[in-house]
């Protein structure tokens, strides 16, 4: 039977129609006035005093955000299964005036993760932003890989996240304030030969930070925001050293770490770095395969780090061979110095 005018269930489903048509058309507007109003007059919100967690602290781009962070006078907690790269960049953070504290934490073991967690709690006070920047790579065909490598990649890049999250979030939720933020990678966008398990990882991790989006909304907790940002490969951080990037440059570790501070501060949802492969979802859905795959191979013929250098080699390095600790921060701190005199930025 067909339906009437006055049908109630008929003219209830157009109302919710129309409204929800409204409301998408003033979001979209809203939306592209943001993106087009010039950065100066953009919300950047303040994190001077805020407690920001940075997990892989111990070094790579974990330390770059420490340091950005701390200049901004937020609290920055650095969580690192590598202890000496953690007391580095506590030095470096208090050389630079700011208040930095290190706690040594395995993320691949869920129990570690919730006493570090305590800990950090008791000792410094509730986390208001959480970032969970700390990741591994195997860099192996996929059957070359052995299978506690395949694990330990999840382990890092995608499943600490839950007990990260589920220790910090029921304080942020409680003062509806606070921001979870996920690095994941272009590498949970596309697949790339050799990374099997690291995209496999950084998928998840793109899921994990949506769905939690859409949680938090739906539950009314506005307060709490989630990013995640998806940069391409990135030079000078030991993860992707000397990766084989043909047509499109990698990109600079600063440029990266001062992007990841904007996003924070503009609680952006989704940042790709570059942000032009924004656009590579949609090519995905019109393109044919063949094409997507071509493209893929030809820009990253080999995706395995060449010089990686394990987190898990790190710790188990003796102290002989590790350099003495004032020398290693002297070090760190002129090769930081070095860095930012080249791309004549400010911290
Ligand atoms: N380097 C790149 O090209 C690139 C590109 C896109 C995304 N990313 C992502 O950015 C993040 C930071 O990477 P990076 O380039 O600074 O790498 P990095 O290797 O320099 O730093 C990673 C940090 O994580 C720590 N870590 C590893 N396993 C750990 C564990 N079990 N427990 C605690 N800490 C552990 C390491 O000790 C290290 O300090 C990662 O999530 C990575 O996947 C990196």
């Amino acid at each position: 039977m067909a339906a009437s005018p006055k049908d109630p269930q008929l003219m209830r489903s157009l109302l919710d129609a129309g409204s929800f048509l409204l409301l998408a058309a003033w979001l979209i507007v809203k939306a592209i006035y943001r993106a087009c109003l010039p950065a100066t007059y953009s919300y950047r919100k303040d994190i001077s005093g805020e407690v920001a967690l940075v997990t892989g602290g111990g070094g790579g781009l974990g330390r770059l955000l420490a340091l950005r962070l701390a200049k901004l006078g937020a609290k920055v907690v650095l969580w690192d299964i590598n202890i000496k790269g953690v007391e580095e960049t506590v030095g470096l953070v208090k050389g630079l005036g700011g208040k930095a504290y290190g706690f040594e934490c395995n993320l691949a073991d869920k129990d570690d993760v919730y006493r570090v967690a305590k800990k950090t709690q008791q000792e410094v006070g509730n986390v208001n932003i959480l970032i969970n920047n700390a990741g591994v790579v195997s860099g192996q065909l996929l059957l070359n890989t052995p299978d506690h490598l395949i694990k330990r990649t999840f382990d890092v890049n995608v499943i600490s996240h839950f007990w990260t999250v589920k220790a910090f979030l029921p304080k942020m939720i409680e003062k509806d304030h606070g921001h979870i933020v996920t690095i994941a990678s272009m590498a949970g966008h596309i697949g790339v030969t050799k990374l099997v398990d690291y995209c496999a990882s950084k998928y998840a991790a793109v899921g994990f930070d949506e769905a939690l989006k859409v949680e938090l909304e739906a539950q009314g907790v506005l307060g709490v925001k989630t990013t995640v940002i998806c940069p391409y490969f990135i030079q000078q951080t030991g993860m992707f050293e000397n990766v084989s990037s043909k047509f499109l440059p990698t990109l600079k570790s600063n440029d990266v770490a001062d992007r990841i501070i904007e996003a924070i501060q503009r609680e952006e949802n989704l940042v790709t770095i570059p942000g032009i492969f924004r656009g590579l979802g949609i090519l995905k859905v019109i393109m044919p395969w063949e094409v997507i795959s071509l493209f893929i191979r030809a820009i990253l013929p080999d995706a395995a780090p060449h010089q990686q250098m394990s987190p898990i080699v790190q710790i188990r390095e003796t102290e002989d061979t590790l350099p003495h600790k004032s020398d290693s921060i002297t070090s760190a701190m002129s090769q930081l110095n070095h860095r930012l005199l080249a791309t004549g930025k400010d911290l």
